[in-house]
């Protein structure tokens, strides 16, 4: 792996491979070996939580060199691009970027780049690709079923705006799942229908193995779009009586940072089905073998 821009550039195995090796650090059955001290830089141009201080807590885990990366105290504050900064990482000798940021395919510049040496990790970009919280997603319900083959998957909510879900829709159909969606059709687009079906919830949700709510992305809608919390926790959300409906073994996912009553009932966020917890926890060692698989690769 050279990048990791978008999940289309992974091949099954690849996912599987990292994977195994995220729960090989996960149940401490292999120690970091990084074959020389590697630099790292977290460039965040949005919001995040869970991303950044994941990505932080692996490259620390690994042993990395975290390189601190402020964008409001940067001098992209003075005009500087996205590209003159992620220039100056590499010739300061940043090994690896993980950069989250609005625009969709930011990161096409910079891998094409022939003077730019750091590999770029995408931390999702806009609407387009989110592909550690991917990772994160499969390694999750890998860990629950041992398969994906004939796995029933709801992805339900905003998908348009989702990274997330694109991100996943994509691998998951690959990896021999079946896709079912859901949400305000007003969220949907006829170009997801190769990955999967539009269905109601209430008529799939007592058949789906996992439910994968997705979060409201508000800051992507247009503004002066009415939004009313109660309709949509109660057309679209996953209430006491939905989550009752669902299938013993099934599981809840959502990525997170969750709009509680919202897309899930807050008191549901750590239901028995719910993973969201584990969710966060695999994500640093899905992060630690992403990082690990990249850095071993470079010269
Ligand atoms: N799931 C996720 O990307 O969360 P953050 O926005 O907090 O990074």
């Amino acid at each position: 792996i050279k990048h990791l821009t978008s999940m289309e550039l992974l091949s099954n195995d690849e996912v599987l491979g990292l994977i195994k090796r995220a729960q090989d650090y996960k149940y401490q059955r292999i120690k970091p070996e990084l074959k020389r001290q590697f630099f790292a830089a977290n460039l965040f141009f949005e919001s995040s939580t869970r991303t950044h201080k994941s990505f932080e807590m692996a490259e620390k885990k690994l042993g990395l060199e975290v390189i601190e990366f402020d964008a409001k105290a940067s001098s992209v504050n003075k005009g500087e691009t996205l590209y003159d900064t992620i220039l100056t990482m590499s010739s300061i000798g940043v090994d690896i970027c993980v950069i989250r940021h609005t625009d969709e395919h930011y990161y096409q510049e910079l891998v094409d780049s022939r003077t730019i040496q750091t590999t770029i990790v995408n931390g999702g970009d806009g609407s387009g690709q989110h592909p550690s919280q991917s990772l994160l997603d499969l390694m999750t319900i890998y860990e629950e079923f041992g398969t994906f083959q004939g796995l029933k998957i709801m992805i339900a909510g905003d998908i348009t705006h989702s990274r997330v879900a694109k991100s996943n829709m994509q691998m998951l159909k690959r990896l021999g799942a079946d896709i079912y969606f859901t949400g305000p059709k007003s969220w949907y687009s006829d170009e997801f229908d190769v990955y999967g079906h539009y269905v109601s919830l209430d008529d799939m949700i007592g058949q789906v193995d996992v439910l994968m709510l997705l979060r409201v992305q508000h800051e992507r809608h247009a503004s002066g779009e009415t939004f009313s919390k109660a309709d949509y926790h109660a057309q679209y959300g996953l209430t006491h009586a939905r989550y009752a409906a669902m299938r013993a073994d099934a599981i809840i996912m959502h990525p997170a940072p969750v709009n509680r009553g919202v897309e899930i009932a807050s008191d549901l966020v750590e239901a028995p089905k719910s993973r969201i917890a584990a969710q966060m926890t695999n994500g640093v060692f899905m992060r630690m073998a992403i990082l690990e698989a990249i850095l071993n690769g470079k010269s």
